[in-house]
């Protein structure tokens, strides 16, 4: 959700109420997004390298979590969306954890839309956190270094207990530069925009959607040889096929 800094100095006022305005921007993007119907939408609130920030900016940054957490729990739980989290949820401070968990486990029976918070994440802590994972199986004897491929990969990814079936789609991004859901967003429709998220409302969404609708999908494959039985999620190992 980048952009907000810039959002703030094109205003000329300081960067916490670009994140201020990112706030409204979330809340109008989860709103619009469970009104038209999306599965999950994955947000990257706050990255791992994030905590290297000024500390009045994190601090601010947190509050605006609790807040959000705690303000809009009536709404998420009214409109049956389930939120989940990716990343190193352990390091945020209790304040923000105790909401987020709260809500976490009275959502868990929602069904009409996942809504993941990306919080402490970063797409290289959880594949070192994965490639750990299957390190100490191997180490036991318990997994044949012969039979780790993508899907084992995946299935040890921090994500693999909550989102649904990859890949997640479309990918909105502004900023070049990206560590989100490095091996999740393989083959991953990406939707860049010059929209800074502090003024990205329901239509930027509905015409990242739209765009989307409009592409053909070959993950890798060539058009005549696309078939459900090619998609990732369905067994097929489409980056084997380059
Ligand atoms: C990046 O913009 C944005 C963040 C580091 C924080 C995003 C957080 C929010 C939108 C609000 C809190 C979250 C929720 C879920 C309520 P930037 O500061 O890097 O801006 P820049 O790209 O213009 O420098």
């Amino acid at each position: 959700m980048d952009g907000n800094g810039r959002w703030a100095r094109l205003q000329g006022l300081p960067r916490e109420v670009g994140h201020e305005r990112g706030a409204d921007s979330v809340r109008t993007v989860v709103r619009a997004s469970r009104e038209l119907g999306v599965e999950a939408l994955t947000l990257f609130a706050f990255s791992a390298q994030n905590w290297d920030r000024p500390p009045h900016e994190v601090y601010h940054l947190m509050e605006l979590l609790r807040r959000y957490l705690i303000e809009e729990r009536g709404e998420i739980l009214d409109n049956d969306i389930r939120l989940v989290t990716v990343g190193e949820t352990h390091r945020l401070p209790a304040y923000v954890r105790e909401p987020m968990l709260d809500l976490v486990a009275a959502s868990a029976d929602n069904r009409a839309m996942v809504l993941c918070l990306a919080l402490s994440y970063g797409g290289r802590e959880m594949i070192t956190d994965a490639v750990r994972k299957i390190a100490r199986q191997v180490a036991a004897g318990a997994l044949d270094p012969e039979s780790i491929d993508g899907k084992v990969i995946e299935a040890h990814l921090d994500s693999s207990r909550i989102l649904p079936p990859r890949p997640p789609d479309p990918h909105q991004r502004r900023a070049p530069d990206l560590d989100f859901l490095p091996v999740e967003a393989a083959y991953a429709e990406l939707f860049f925009t010059e929209t800074l998220w502090p003024d990205f409302a329901r239509e930027h969404l509905l015409a990242a959607l739209d765009d989307f609708a409009r592409r053909e999908r070959r993950f890798g494959l060539t058009l005549n040889n696309t078939d459900e039985t090619a998609r990732p999620e369905q067994g097929g190992d489409p980056a084997e096929e380059g």
